[in-house]
């Protein structure tokens, strides 16, 4: 099934049109530019069928309120069928829906209506492993003379026995699982139930990209890129160095520095090859890579001597120290890394890391979203963000996440983040009727979209002003960064499109704040992060409350 080109173009909008030359100036962007992208964890989002598990249907009845909120794009985590070792990231079939979550006919139920609504759909693509009960992994454990034994990554063990090399799954313990039927070892970069595809065999890349026209002929407008960074190894299988800074308390594979089997060389060349067939389509197809890397390294993701990703996912609001300075330092690190054909992107939280609610606080949680849509760069927001969702404690009965079942009480556990969305005041918080796979958060009765959406000065009030702003000021969608600095607490940074500029203050103090407001052509309050500004006028110094953001922009 593919859908017509005509049908996934939304009408544009009357307000997009620029006010100064009539013409629009955003026709030199795509929607993964301009738009901003919604993560949707499936099995946490909404239930349709009672059995307390999210699924593609219970997606579905829930896209007007995206709609509502303004996202542009929905990223889906893997729905593929799958044993759930990793929940859903160990795929046994590519081509295919997980009963879970429906079947396929649910699938391009799910994509017609969220075309339909102008919207755009993100697959998950898991191309570095998949699950050992594939069967392609079935037949290359049966024996050593299996013509799928080469589609992963077999070595013998070292003389004494041991693994090859000392390289650590990134979920605690060796990265090597020995078969004994067969007497070697295989290589996992992540669970031994996810054993690693052998990217360098012809017959495996072409498998895999069978998968990427697979999926986009049946319509969908890009991926989202597993653990790209992990996909090539080193062929001599060399040890990896100690890291010095490692310390006890951090992820277990953070003790080697991983030179040997990470962002390898070669990888960029299996994601030109992703890159062109997702060009091949028509209608503005596209690739996020995900991979955790610092700055540097990340660029080279954008492509070496080839296209590579749109966007190469920028964790670094995650992992940089919520720090006024710490921050702007980063948004300039950033920036400068990027040529004029790369575009940034920026990203608060998944369901991999803890929740930001939680890492800064509710209050600084209302600084973060309005830095996470002022910014120059496509924003992904993860479900629940927009009504503050913090990470829930979950009772050592109820741990689901393999790494905290390998690696208990560091607090690398992910089930925390990965709760049910909270929709409204109904005793499952409208995701199920059933009993949730994970716990409700204590605080769903008034913590939900129902009731903020009621309330003019929630965070999910914020979250849609924002969206609201962004869309309707080009200069926050697509114009140009101006330099990030602070005045003590105070982070500041200016945007610029079209002869109209706009200033962002972002207190991130707990004390009111006085600041020298810069342009005057940009003293005009647009949107407090306390929603009860708009339209207020700064004659002199900036007064900024507790925690208080405020985008400013021109009086007219
Ligand atoms: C990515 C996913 C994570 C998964 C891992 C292995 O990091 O986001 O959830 O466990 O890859 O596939």
């Amino acid at each position: 099934m593919s859908v017509p080109q005509s049908a996934l173009r939304r009408e544009q909008p009357s307000w997009l049109l620029d006010p100064f030359d009539r013409t629009d100036p955003l026709r030199k962007f795509s929607w993964w530019q301009r738009g901003i992208v919604y993560q949707v964890y499936p099995r946490s989002f909404q239930d349709s069928n009672g059995d307390g598990i999210g699924d593609l249907d219970g997606i579905r009845l829930r896209l007007d309120e995206l709609v509502k909120l303004g996202v542009d794009a929905v990223w889906v985590s893997p729905i593929y069928p799958s044993p759930m070792a990793d929940f859903g990231y160990d795929v046994t079939d590519y081509t295919n829906v997980h009963p879970l979550f429906g079947d396929l006919a649910a699938f391009d139920r799910l994509v017609d209506a969220i075309h339909q609504r102008g919207l755009r759909v993100i697959l998950d693509y898991v191309p570095n492993h998949t699950s050992d009960q594939h069967p392609w992994f079935i037949e290359s454990r049966s024996s050593r003379d299996n013509p799928k034994r080469d589609w992963y990554i077999w070595r013998d063990p070292k003389p004494d026995g041991t693994p090859p090399s000392n390289w650590i799954s990134e979920f605690g313990g060796s990265a090597w699982s020995f078969d004994e039927a067969t007497g070697q070892y295989y290589y996992h970069a992540f669970l031994k139930q996810q054993p690693d595809l052998n990217w360098r065999n012809p017959d495996v890349r072409e498998a895999m990209f069978g998968v990427l026209r697979f999926w986009l002929d049946r319509g969908v407008d890009g991926f989202r890129v597993d653990a790209i960074h992990h996909l090539i190894e080193d062929t001599e299988l060399r040890d990896n160095p100690v890291d010095p800074d490692w310390k006890p308390g951090q992820s277990p594979a953070r003790r080697h520095a991983r030179i040997f089997n990470l962002d390898r060389e070669e990888v960029h060349a299996c994601i030109a090859a992703m890159r062109a067939i997702t060009d091949s389509y028509p209608g503005e197809r596209m690739l996020i890579g995900e991979a955790s890397l610092p700055i540097k390294q990340l660029m080279a993701y954008y492509g070496v001597n080839a296209p590579g990703f749109h966007l190469p996912f920028n964790f670094h609001l995650i992992k940089s120290r919520w720090d006024p300075q710490v921050i702007a330092q980063l948004i300039e690190e950033y920036e400068s890394h990027l040529s004029p054909e790369q575009w940034p992107n920026w990203v608060l939280g998944n369901h991999d890391r803890p929740r930001v609610a939680s890492r800064v606080g509710p209050e600084q949680a209302r600084i973060a979203a309005m830095l996470l849509l002022t910014l120059r760069g496509t924003p992904t927001i993860y479900q629940g963000e927009e009504i503050g969702m913090a990470d829930v404690p979950i009772p050592p009965e109820r741990v689901q996440d393999p790494w905290e079942k390998n690696v208990p009480g560091l607090g690398l556990g992910r089930d925390p983040e990965r709760t049910p969305m909270q929709w409204d005041t109904s005793a499952k918080a409208g995701f199920t009727t059933g009993e949730p796979w994970l716990p409700l958060s204590a605080d769903h009765a008034r913590r939900n979209v129902a009731v903020q959406m009621h309330d003019p000065h929630s965070m999910y009030s914020l979250y849609r002003e924002l969206i609201a702003l962004r869309r309707r000021e080009p200069t926050l969608s697509v114009g140009a960064h101006v330099k990030a600095g602070t005045q003590g607490p105070v982070l500041t940074y200016q945007r610029y499109h079209s002869e109209r500029w706009i200033t962002v203050a972002l207190n991130f103090s707990g004390e009111m704040q006085q600041i020298e407001p810069g342009r005057l052509d940009t003293r005009r309050i647009l949107l407090s992060t306390h929603l009860d500004r708009t339209g207020e006028d700064v004659t002199s110094l900036l007064t900024l409350r507790p925690h208080e953001g405020v985008v400013l922009g021109p009086q007219f």
